[in-house]
């Protein structure tokens, strides 16, 4: 073997055995940088005699382009073998089943209120809002309920604090959604067609009664509506909402904000212990309604001479307990996890007029 010879298989095996890439640029550098090997050899052609470069040039030549083509060659296996190791490291096995996440629920309340609107909107009904702290004249007097009527003593109101020597009458925390009416027809006059779902607050605490709840007020003004139109609403809401045909009984009532005035009855069945809606020969009482007063249309600046209307105001809480057989209306407010798993809804349940939910 010649020096060439011996030279090209010594390279071809240093590069041949490079471990990583970085061992292999070493070697490059090694023989083919400005000071490697092979280069220094290119430059001392300059000073040979003729004859002798005539054999080192192209013996140099094909040695410089056979160390190329190796280093490219192992340079691409080492990336090979690199990416190899690295997918049989990163191995993922994508048919797992996912690891198992929580989800929250839909609170009964928000799924009802959805219901609610959801029935209302296909009946031409918009949703109005108003404050939780309101004053005492949206929450009583324009409502026609003056300082000294009784309506004022049993809604065991919560009033808010006044500084001393502040004379204003309290704000109240509002005692029903009534005062909704007063501040729509006040922005928004004649006709309208809305309902106010909200929350509410009383003083008191039972099975059936807790301080916060929520109701959803109705109201509907126009040239001649009538009760009759009150009562083809209700029944159209009721039997949407419960999903069977449901029969109302009106019973005459009193409420300041109303004349006439009805308590409205649905018809149910006690059958086996538990309440069923739409059947049987019983009655349940789930709302107060009548004929807007005229004083009332007066104090939201709406002409009682032109003007006529009917409003309603209903237990929001009280028509999901019915629905959903829920028994005890203060655990709705007790944020346990247990019961909100229980009698939660899932995000995906989206009330619909149609779809019987
Ligand atoms: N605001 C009454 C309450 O909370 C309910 C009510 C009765 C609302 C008759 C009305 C109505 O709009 O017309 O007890």
């Amino acid at each position: 073997m010649d020096g060439w010879d011996q030279l090209k298989s010594d390279w071809l095996a240093r590069i041949g055995a490079a471990a990583d890439e970085t061992a292999l640029e070493d070697l490059r550098v090694a023989a083919l940088g400005k000071k490697g090997e092979i280069s220094l050899k290119m430059r001392e052609l300059g000073g040979m005699s003729a004859e002798d470069r005539q054999v080192a040039g192209p013996a140099l030549n094909a040695l410089k382009d056979e160390v190329t083509t190796a280093l490219a060659a192992k340079k691409a296996a080492l990336g090979d073998a690199a990416l190899d190791a690295r997918l049989r490291a990163e191995w993922l096995d994508v048919s797992l089943p996912a690891r198992h996440r929580r989800m929250g629920t839909i609170h009964p309340v928000s799924q009802v209120t959805e219901e609610v609107t959801a029935i209302f909107a296909d009946m031409g009904f918009a949703v109005a809002e108003g404050p939780q702290v309101e004053t005492d004249w949206y929450n009583f007097d324009a409502l026609n309920i003056p300082g000294h009527h009784p309506a004022r003593a049993e809604m065991d109101t919560f009033y808010t604090h006044r500084a001393p020597g502040d004379d204003r009458p309290p704000h109240v925390l509002r005692t029903h959604t009534s005062p909704v009416q007063i501040r729509y027809m006040e922005a928004h006059g004649a006709p309208t067609r809305i309902i106010a779902p909200g929350r509410v607050y009383r003083a008191d605490y039972d099975q059936t009664h807790t301080p916060m709840f929520h109701q959803v007020e109705g109201l509907a003004i126009d040239r001649d509506i009538s009760m009759a139109n009150l009562k083809w609403v209700l029944e159209s809401f009721f039997s949407a909402y419960f999903g069977t045909n449901v029969r109302t009984r009106f019973r005459a009532s009193h409420f300041p904000f109303t004349e006439p005035s009805a308590e409205v009855d649905i018809q149910c069945s006690w059958e086996g212990g538990t309440v069923k809606v739409g059947e049987g020969n019983d009655w349940l009482e789930v709302l107060g309604s009548g004929m807007v007063h005229p004083k009332v249309l007066q104090a939201a600046g709406v002409d009682p001479s032109q003007w006529q209307g009917f409003a309603f105001g209903m237990g929001i809480d009280r028509i999901a307990m019915l629905k959903y057989g829920i028994p005890d209306l203060r655990a709705f407010f007790d944020s346990d996890l247990r019961w909100l798993r229980h009698y939660g809804f899932s995000a995906l349940q989206v009330p619909a007029v149609h779809s019987g939910v």
